[in-house]
């Protein structure tokens, strides 16, 4: 059901700093960031082989990510997996009673869709599960 792991998602307070520190120490080339306003953030990814790091900072205080940083400031802020159908693998999730915050997929960057799945169901970890576009 999981292809792989599509990128880890840290909470910045600044993404043109945090994104300046992994060009500079890392070598990342990231792509140009994108205001997903659904979601109350702009976010950029760099790739790490065949997955990403996505750089998040959040658009308003009041959107979930700025929450996150208000409370336990910058860090690693959720997980997303690949997978190949979202709307099979969350009727699948809801029928074995995970905690979902998103029943159905919402629009996520670069034209993908992607839905979250409460940490409360999830040990802990926030995680996204993300369906690219099909070509
Ligand atoms: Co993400």
């Amino acid at each position: 059901m999981l292809n792989r792991i599509y990128h880890l998602g840290y909470a910045v307070e600044d993404i043109e700093v945090a994104s300046r520190f992994y060009e500079k120490n890392f070598g990342a080339a990231p792509g140009v960031p994108e205001v997903v306003a659904e979601q109350g953030i702009v976010a950029t990814m760099f790739r790490v082989g065949e997955s990403r790091i996505e750089l998040v900072q959040p658009t308003r205080p009041d959107s979930p990510v700025g929450k996150f940083l208000a409370n336990r400031g910058e860090g690693f802020h959720h997980v997303a997996f690949e997978v190949e159908d979202l709307s099979l693998t969350l009727a699948e999730l809801k029928r074995n009673g995970v905690e979902l915050i998103d029943e159905e997929p919402r629009k996520g960057a670069g034209g993908t869709r992607v839905a979250f799945v409460h940490p409360r169901g999830a040990f802990g970890v926030l995680t996204e599960l993300v369906e690219l576009p099909h070509a």
